[in-house]
């Protein structure tokens, strides 16, 4: 086991786990479930759900991850049995899929930053088509997303320190440069106070349970949670380490992306007179159409930089998807790191290209009968991420009734010494035993329901 790798300590797994949890979600799905959730409201339940019900679930997946020291599947074995291994092969499954369709709108957010920077992409004069045409485009989406998923092999061969902490100490703090330089900047358009007020001043007339599901569904998401990522990347952090300290910094930094992404993006989309409730199609439709408005020059860096920072964002994400199969197939089989990540790499791009396809270039992926007409990928998507809160309710079912809840807690005193009997314990202990898993339960059972048979709350 020793050859398996460590982060360096722990600003290496923290900016890991950050680089994990930071992603797609934060720029592009947080703002418009806040635009159309009501903005300011939506904050306010997204901050309880993370720091609530979230944070609790991810010190206990670092804590199986640290305490088995080995891959999701070999943890779960190791702690639980072999019956529990199954926990971590779902997990790993799980992510297989995720990054097959992530790695598509990745490769997307790439095609977006090529495009515009060395294309005519902002002359044009009808977004909504040209994303049409684009996604439809399989000959292009095919580089894209090849090439996307190279740089994430890239980095995962490299091994822990050498590969995925040097990409995340590289691309973690350059986000952050981007975000605040396109915030500094949105803040000084015409009407930005508008967006500022919608997203910061709440009305609590807005609440609706949907706020609360789709809050509750996204936060889980973003900080990656549910299918053993954290196990993994759990497994490479030092003894000596503080795990909640971590734990808390990585959920601190995600949320704290999060509600930048918002400050950069509802200035924009008001002093654009956009509507903020556009949806899914905010960041490829509606952003381009606010640069264009920019003038040529302005236009095209703001535009650049705001896709370069949804790459950054993508990229670490990807990587941590990818290691959880690579540690399993490296922990398990044995197997040379070396190829195992680019076999795998390899079967996730060939998964993938079904939800790449499904835009139009393969007519039936487009509309699935036997799923509402939905795409392919929206399938995947979907799937997924109720694997992802069956996976978490799951685990919190196997902290407390197989692993139990004080060989956790042991766990978490290393480094820790102050840990045992605070309230911190008894809060973890509480949400991990009664408070996560029904709640996961239940939000499960309902995205089943919403999604199959589609109602309103
Ligand atoms: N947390 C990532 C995001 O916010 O986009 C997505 C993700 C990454 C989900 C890794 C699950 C995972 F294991």
């Amino acid at each position: 086991m020793s050859n398996r790798g460590k982060f360096s300590g722990r600003v290496g797994f923290i900016l890991a786990a950050t680089g994990s949890a930071i992603g797609l979600s934060n720029i592009w799905r947080f703002p418009y479930l806040a635009g159309q959730n009501g903005g300011a409201v939506f904050l306010i339940i997204y901050l309880a759900c993370v720091f609530l019900f979230c944070f609790p679930v991810m010190v206990g997946e670092i804590a199986i991850g640290r305490a088995a020291g080995t891959d999701a599947y070999g943890a779960y074995t190791k702690l639980g049995g072999k019956k529990w291994g199954l926990l971590g092969i779902f997990g790993v499954i799980s992510g297989i899929f995720i990054l097959s369709y992530y790695n598509v709108v990745a490769g997307w957010a790439f095609g977006y930053f090529v495009e515009l920077t060395f294309g005519p992409l902002l002359q044009e004069s009808d977004f909504g088509s040209f994303f049409s045409s684009f996604v439809n485009d399989i000959n292009s989406n095919f580089f894209y997303s090849l090439g996307f998923l190279f740089l994430t092999a890239l980095a995962v061969v490299r091994g822990i320190q050498k590969g995925i902490e040097t990409a995340n100490k590289i691309l973690m703090p350059s986000l952050f440069v981007i975000l605040i330089g396109l915030i500094l900047y949105s803040l000084t358009l015409p009407n930005a106070k508008e967006g500022i007020r919608f997203y910061l001043v709440p009305d609590f007339s807005e609440i609706k349970l949907q706020t609360v599901f789709d809050a509750l569904r996204l936060a889980f998401f973003t900080l990656s949670l549910g299918i053993g990522g954290l196990i993994t990347y759990g497994s490479y952090v030092q003894k000596s380490e503080n795990i909640i300290y971590s734990a808390s910094v990585v959920t601190w930094a995600d949320t704290i992306v999060a509600f930048l992404a918002g400050l950069m993006v509802f200035p924009l989309v008001f002093s654009a007179g956009q509507s903020p409730a556009e949806g899914p199609a905010l960041v490829f439709m509606v952003m381009p159409e606010i640069f264009q408005q920019m003038g040529p020059t302005i236009g095209k860096i703001v535009g650049a930089s705001f896709f370069l920072l949804l790459c950054f964002a993508a990229l670490p994400s990807c990587i941590s998807l990818l290691e959880l199969p690579v540690a399993y197939f490296v922990d398990q089989k044995k197997y040379p790191r070396k190829y195992v990540v680019w076999i795998l790499s390899l079967v996730i791009f060939l998964l993938g290209l079904p939800s790449l396809a499904s835009f139009g270039a393969i007519p039936a992926l487009n509309k699935l009968w036997f799923y509402k007409q939905r795409d392919f990928l929206t399938l995947v998507a979907d799937i997924t991420d109720i694997t992802l809160t069956i996976g978490g309710c799951l685990m919190c079912i196997f902290i407390s009734y197989r692993w139990k809840l004080h060989n956790m807690n042991a766990e978490l005193a290393i480094g820790n010494e102050s840990f045992r009997g605070s309230l911190m314990q008894k809060y973890i202990d509480f949400t991990i035993r009664w408070a996560c898993p029904l709640l996961l339960g239940v939000l499960s059972v309902l995205i089943i329901i919403d999604k199959f048979w589609g109602f309103n709350f």
